[in-house]
């Protein structure tokens, strides 16, 4: 089996390409969607957690590996690969992740954007509150009125997207997260794809990787 961990800036379009990904079959874990749950459960790790992706930080990196390396381990009992969202994304993720999967292939696929792509794409996002599918106003909207096409749910805009939170993940993504792209580089473990065409076309491109 192989890791395939999705490696890109916020807006970059991996939740997108994850959910078709999973749409045909293969195994994925989305580390952004893992952490609204627990938002969703209002517990007190919850809280904790809606309070740091609130603002557009990142939430630390042993709170993350315990959680993700929880649940990877679960989701090891067959041999299929598994694509990872959002996980790691620190230098200090990327050694905890080392450390548990040393003898496993990995992959990191880097989906590349220009910035100013990236804004239009984050605050034109619209998402279904219920199945979690994502929209774009302009590029991806719904079939009809601002409604999810699966669950008929009117689309919300996540807490995250408000226009300063973006600048500030944009930016946090910049200090913490772009450092592990040469990382896995410098591993000769790296893949990158030019994210700024249409989905269909980077869908292709992950697949091909994937054969
Ligand atoms: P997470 O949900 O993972 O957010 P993110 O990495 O900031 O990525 P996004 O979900 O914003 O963007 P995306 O790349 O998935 O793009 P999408 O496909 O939606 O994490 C949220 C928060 O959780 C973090 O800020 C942090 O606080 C915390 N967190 C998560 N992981 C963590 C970790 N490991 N450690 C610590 N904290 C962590 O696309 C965006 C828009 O563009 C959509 O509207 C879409 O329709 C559109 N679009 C997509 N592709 C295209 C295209 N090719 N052309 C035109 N439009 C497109």
């Amino acid at each position: 089996m192989r890791y395939i961990l999705l490696l890109g800036p916020p807006g970059s379009g991996k939740g997108t390409q994850v959910e078709l990904l999973k749409k045909e079959g293969f195994k994925v874990l989305i580390t952004g969607d893992i952490l609204r749950n627990e938002i969703e459960k209002n517990s007190l790790l919850g809280e904790r957690i809606k309070r740091i992706v609130n603002k557009g930080e990142l939430v630390p990196d042993d709170l993350i590996v315990e959680l993700m390396e929880t649940i990877i381990k679960e989701d090891t009992s067959s041999d299929k690969d598994i694509i990872i969202d959002g996980y790691p994304r620190t230098v200090g993720q990327v050694e905890g992740f080392l450390k548990n999967h040393s003898d496993e292939k990995i992959i990191a696929v880097y989906l590349k954007v220009d910035k100013d792509i990236l804004k239009k794409r984050l605050t034109g996002r619209r998402v279904c509150p219920v199945c979690k599918r994502v929209y774009h106003i302009e590029y991806n909207p719904p079939k009809n009125d601002m409604k999810c096409d699966v669950c008929n749910e009117p689309l919300i805009i996540r807490k995250d997207d408000e226009p300063e939170v973006i600048e500030n993940r944009l930016s946090v993504y910049d200090k913490q997260t772009q450092p592990i792209v040469e990382l896995f580089e410098n591993k000769g473990l790296l893949r990158v794809i030019d994210a700024q065409r249409t989905i269909s076309e980077i869908f292709t491109d992950i697949k091909e990787i994937l054969m």
